[in-house]
């Protein structure tokens, strides 16, 4: 089975986005055929500078590799080092309505805001189908948010496999409903554009600032919590198993625990998850060279798979002659 994901490298990385598609992304690499890439043309839509989108991609590349995800177990690379995957956008971009890409939520957020919308903010959704059918994905996890752009790359497939014929494989979003949803620290979806995020490698002062900074109701120490209205259980449910969860829950509806030592523990349970990763993130840090090198490997590894399958496309719509059937060699 072909699991593939691909994360903006946008900005500093946080525990929505740990928990809803970096770890399982990592622990798919144990048994399945995995790949995983770094969006940077996706990014564009956002990073406007050249320096930042640079710096970005090192950080997002260093990141999941000092969290575990292992080149050599699976495909890791940067999505613009393989560039027949704007082509292949162009290729889908005829099989989706202007209309039904205007109906996407991301879109409509981003206007909703004041965004002068881009070219490419609009036809985001395209080039991520093109991510996904580019490499025969069946499964490709993700948070809630993204949901609404697989149901776009299903459509898209299905409308190019029917007029042409099956080229591509049609994929399943994964979405787990533990993970789909992180809230941040003030409750809303956990996003770095919205100022409320936990980054699990910020330095113990500023994570301490962001959990002290939880949202939580008034009960004191002597009240009973209510667990499933709290933010603050929610975060913490992250890095428990079921038992932990009902243990924890039954702490929130017991009297005499504070949310300021609940607060305390969760800091210390962030930082001891990421506590062993930080040396390796900041020994890659300082190697860029060993960095690039990996990813440029990466690549080119995700270019073979990406090749039969952009060819078939080509050949479908017309635009490439169909490969020559080889005459059958003779029996000796
Ligand atoms: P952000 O909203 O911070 O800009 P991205 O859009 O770069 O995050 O998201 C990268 C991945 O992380 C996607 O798979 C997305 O679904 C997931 N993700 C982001 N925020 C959350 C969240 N709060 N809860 C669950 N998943 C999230
Ligand atoms: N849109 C995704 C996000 O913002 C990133 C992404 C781009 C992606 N291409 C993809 C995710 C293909 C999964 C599959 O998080």
């Amino acid at each position: 089975m072909r699991v593939l994901s691909g994360i903006q490298p946008s900005g500093r990385l946080h525990l929505g986005n740990y928990f809803s598609m970096m770890k399982r992304m990592i622990d798919y690499q144990a048994n399945a055929d995995l790949f995983c890439f770094i969006a940077s043309y996706h990014a564009m839509t956002t990073v406007q500078e050249g320096p930042a989108l640079r710096e970005g991609i090192h950080q997002a590349a260093v990141d999941f590799l000092a969290l575990g995800l292992d080149p050599d177990k699976c495909t890791f690379w940067v999505q613009s080092d393989v560039h027949e995957v704007t082509e292949l956008a162009w290729l889908l971009s005829t099989s989706i309505t202007v209309s039904q890409l205007e109906l996407a939520h991301s879109y409509k957020d981003k206007i909703a805001q004041g965004i002068i919308p881009s070219a490419g903010l609009f036809t985001y959704p395209v080039l991520m189908a093109a991510d996904i059918l580019l490499f025969g994905s069946n499964r490709v996890p993700v948070g809630k948010d993204q949901k609404q752009h697989l149901e776009i790359t299903r459509d898209i497939c299905h409308r190019f496999n029917t007029r042409y014929g099956e080229v591509f494989v049609m994929p399943e979003p994964d979405i787990l409903d533990e993970t789909a949803l992180v809230p941040g620290v003030d409750g809303r979806k956990m996003s770095k554009s919205y100022g409320n995020a936990i980054y699990f490698f910020a330095d113990e002062k500023e994570l301490k600032k962001a959990v002290m900074s939880i949202v939580t109701d008034s009960q004191g120490v002597h009240d009973p919590k209510d667990p499933d209205k709290s933010v603050l259980y929610q975060i913490y449910s992250l890095f428990l198993d079921e038992p932990g969860k009902a243990a924890l829950a039954d702490r929130f509806r017991t009297p005499g625990t504070g949310y300021g030592d609940l607060k305390k523990e969760l800091l210390a349970r962030v930082l001891d998850t990421f506590q062993p990763y930080r040396k390796r993130r900041e020994e890659l840090l300082a190697s860029p060279e060993e960095v690039s090198a990996l990813m440029r490997k990466g690549a080119e590894k995700a270019r073979a798979a990406a090749m039969p399958i952009i060819s078939k496309a080509r050949e479908a719509v017309g635009i490439a002659p169909k490969t020559a059937t080889l005459p059958k060699q003779k029996k000796k």
